[in-house]
């Protein structure tokens, strides 16, 4: 039996131009994220590929390569949805949030600053994403943790912004010192992008 995954192969977006001048981020590294966001693309492609052709005709080991396959099928799918939200949310001028995302954020974390720092201390505690998301049941933002591309995503939560903490973020301009990366992260946010996707999201505070 050979199973259906009718797909269509999708491409890597293109990569802004100024998000390779950002401020204490450099080019390099944000070419080192985009080198990993592209192969992120092609592993999703070529996934999707080998699952139409798993044969299932009782043959055991066919369902451990479906297992293999699906669960990086899922680590794929993470980096390439992590990154588009980065690199999207990158470019711009950090400062406080305002806005709708600086209504939910005051709501839901008390101030600015402990949001950052929940964020921050989340980001030096997961060893590859820290994500603030809106969780639709709670209704109420949250800052998650990731230790890898596929881990931990939440049920009906919905990220709005993703800050990676995976050693090729920050090893190129900051050596280990993570935490002056993630100052120089909350340094080049785009809160209008974040406010955008919270428009479009119809999230409410
Ligand atoms: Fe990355």
């Amino acid at each position: 039996m050979a199973l259906a995954y009718n797909h269509e192969e999708i491409a890597a977006r293109a990569l802004e131009p100024s998000l390779l001048e950002l401020d204490g981020i450099s080019r390099e590294t944000i070419e080192a994220h985009y080198r990993l966001y592209q192969g992120y693309v092609a592993k999703r492609n070529e996934i999707l590929d080998k699952l139409a052709s798993v044969d299932l005709g009782g043959a055991n080991q066919a369902y451990s390569e479906l297992r293999s396959l699906k669960v990086d099928l899922s680590f794929a799918i993470g980096g390439i949805k992590n990154h588009e939200l980065y690199f999207e949310h990158l470019g711009g001028s950090g400062g406080d949030p305002k806005g709708a995302f600086g209504d939910l954020v005051a709501r839901d974390f008390g101030s600015v600053a402990a949001w950052k720092a929940d964020l921050k201390a989340t980001g030096l505690a997961g060893r590859g994403w820290a994500w603030t998301a809106y969780d639709w049941d709670e209704r109420r933002l949250f800052n998650y943790i990731g230790d890898a591309q596929n881990s931990y995503p939440v049920w009906n939560a919905t990220p709005l912004v993703a800050l990676d903490v995976y050693e090729h973020a920050y090893f190129i301009d900051f050596g280990t010192d993570r935490a002056a990366y993630i100052e120089a992260f909350f340094h080049n946010l785009d809160y209008g992008v974040v406010n955008g996707l919270v428009e479009a999201y119809g999230i409410r505070a």
